[in-house]
């Protein structure tokens, strides 16, 4: 048995990959590349195993899917394919949608097609908009304030109306914003371009890539005037994910579940820390951790940012039994390890 983990040479996909290896799973990785590379298939091997099966397909490809199904004896997913830039679903929220949305319809399709049932998707904390309270839960309001958020809360309610139909066991999980990479230094996140994510872009200035790091805005309503955000360790993230297998796993039990009873449904679940940093914030612990100041100037706000979001954690423990357990300190230093040894993202090194 076999757990498919779609978009796995990327960010999140690769970490939770070796979480999952590490777990003892067997896992099968799809991804098309269109913002990976086979260098991070190479990295992600190198900590696994050197033949950690690697399929090159569009997860919209049901064939394709499906054929990984079949071939590699899969029995749960973790779907991650999707592309995630705010800014890129404004300027082509049609290829969004077609991306991300297609690509959770050609997973469930081979999934039902093939009789597997659990799946875990990832999701994101965008799919709250601007909160009108705080700390979210998984309760509060959904109201995707951007294309690329309208996508993943399409991908929701698909994968909602599935379990509702009897076919799939669903996990939707909400990441707030992950930062970090693998202790080794040697799997990281490299994004094609200019970054639009404050790590990528501050780390990037911090090894002299790039000039100087604009925080956009310091006339928020918030203690030191710049944005908030819940920062999670990416492995902790990953860790998230194992915990969401095992508990479908658990719930596909016969001593736990009624064999009679079809599909058991969906449920979203925040993962996040519960703790809220502003830019300047995290600023400040990044020179701490670079060892000197980064530079920056501050500019007007970003179009489209939220003031402030941070996450209610306590569903995923009651749930999960999951938790985040590493600081800002600890995702930085992670961070700029991984970007010491990789300046140029895998490219080099
Ligand atoms: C957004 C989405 C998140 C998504 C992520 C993927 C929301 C609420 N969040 O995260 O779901 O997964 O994009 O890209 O829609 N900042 C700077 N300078 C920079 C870059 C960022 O000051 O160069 C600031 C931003 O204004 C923000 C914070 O840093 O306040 C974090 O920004 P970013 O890393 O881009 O993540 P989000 O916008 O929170």
């Amino acid at each position: 048995m076999a757990v498919l983990v779609t978009g796995g040479a990327g960010y999140i996909g690769s970490h939770t990959a070796v979480v999952l290896h590490e777990a003892g799973r067997d896992v099968v990785v799809l991804d098309d590349l269109s913002n990976s590379s086979v260098a991070a298939v190479e990295a992600l091997r190198a900590l696994t195993r050197p033949d950690l099966p690697f399929i090159r397909a569009d997860a919209a490809d049901v064939d394709a899917v499906g054929r990984a199904i079949v071939d590699h004896g899969v029995d749960e997913v973790v779907h991650f394919a999707a592309f995630k830039s705010v800014s890129g679903s404004i300027a082509d929220p049609d290829g969004y949608h077609r991306n991300n949305v297609g690509s959770t319809v050609g997973v469930v399709e081979a999934m039902r097609r093939n009789g597997v049932s659990r799946i875990v998707f990832s999701s994101s904390c965008t799919v709250y908009g601007e909160p009108t309270s705080l700390p979210v839960t998984e309760d509060s309001p959904i109201s995707a304030s951007n294309p690329y958020g309208a996508t993943k809360v399409a991908c929701e309610e698909l994968l909602a109306a599935e379990a509702d139909a009897g076919g799939l066991d669903v996990l939707l999980l909400r990441y707030f914003n992950p930062v970090g990479a693998h202790s080794s230094g040697d799997l990281g996140e490299d994004p094609r371009g200019t970054p639009d994510n404050l790590v990528p872009y501050l780390m990037q200035v911090a090894v002299g890539r790039r000039e100087s790091l604009s925080v956009f805005g310091d006339d928020y309503d918030t203690p030191d005037g710049s944005a908030i955000r819940d920062y999670i360790h990416v492995v902790d993230l990953a860790e998230g994910h194992l915990a969401a297998l095992d508990v479908l796993a658990g719930s596909d039990d016969e001593d736990v579940r009624d064999p009679s009873v079809g599909s058991t449904g969906c449920r979203a679940v925040n993962l996040g820390t519960g703790a809220g940093h502003s830019v300047l914030e995290v600023l400040a612990a990044a020179g701490r951790v670079i060892g000197r100041p980064v530079p920056h100037e501050v500019v007007g706000r970003r179009d489209g940012d939220i003031e402030r979001i941070w996450a209610d954690p306590s569903l995923a423990a009651d749930l999960l039994g999951w938790r985040a357990t590493r600081g800002l300190d600890e995702m930085l230093a992670d961070h700029w390890r991984w970007q010491q040894r990789h300046p140029d993202g895998y490219g080099t090194g």
